[in-house]
């Protein structure tokens, strides 16, 4: 099976993870990336089942909106039931990493508000320790050469993700070379930097569950 292959089965399986949630009245939480786009897919099929979506980025709200899914204000919503979301990487905690598409922030808040974070990966997202993917990190602009150098006394070998603006208005810097050990002590050093938006840890707050896809079929995995 191709990586994409994998990551249509768990978006599928997503599908039928959520669905006896779904009603008239549910309004669910939808991630950002290339998985999460296959599950916006998969989604679109039951469209009439289900109210609408809180959207993790721009991007996101085009392709619920391009499918006729209705998009909803986070703020007019309170709390969703699910969350449903790619990762970059997860560990066996079900601790993430995710940010590769900087969309880090918006998915950590819709993440907060959810009763049920469902994480969606192929099996080249597990990992045992945290950090072979470089840890994004969203900063105000002018932050940007200060929070590095906290960053650098952390361990980390900040990288500014050049060009790349989030959907906040706001810059990205990637932390390469920098395995996590304790992940949920890490999220909540970095954010205690002046500066930092949010990092890309997902640890105080991980997956509950985590529907991974291998050559021999979907595992579903519970925090
Ligand atoms: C977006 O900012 C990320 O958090 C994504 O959820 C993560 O990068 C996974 O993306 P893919 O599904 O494209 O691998």
């Amino acid at each position: 099976m191709t990586q994409d292959e994998l990551k249509q089965a768990v978006a599928r399986a997503a599908l039928d993870e959520i669905r006896p949630l779904l009603n008239r009245d549910t309004i669910i939480g939808v991630g950002t990336g290339s998985t999460a786009n296959l599950f916006i897919d998969a989604l679109a099929e039951v469209k009439h089942d289900f109210a609408g979506a809180v959207a993790s980025s721009e991007a996101t709200a085009q392709r619920l909106k391009g499918h006729g899914i209705d998009v909803f204000e986070l703020n007019h919503v309170g709390t969703v039931p699910v969350y449903v979301d790619g990762a970059d990487e997860i560990d066996p905690r079900l601790a993430m990493i995710k940010g590769g598409g900087a969309a880090l922030t918006r998915e950590k808040i819709v993440a907060a508000c959810a009763e049920r974070f469902v994480c969606i990966a192929d099996g080249s997202k597990q990992v045992d320790i945290l950090g072979g993917f470089p840890l994004p990190v969203e900063v105000i602009p002018m932050a940007r050469s200060y929070v590095a150098r906290e960053l650098v006394k952390l361990g980390a070998d900040p990288v500014y993700r050049d060009g790349v603006l989030t959907d906040n208005g706001n810059r990205i810097l990637d932390c390469y070379n920098f395995l996590i050990e304790d992940p949920i002590t890490m999220e909540a050093r970095i954010n205690a930097i002046v500066g930092v938006v949010t990092n890309g840890l997902f640890a105080a707050r991980g997956a509950d569950v985590l529907l991974i896809g291998r050559e021999n079929g979907v595992e579903r995995i519970t925090a």
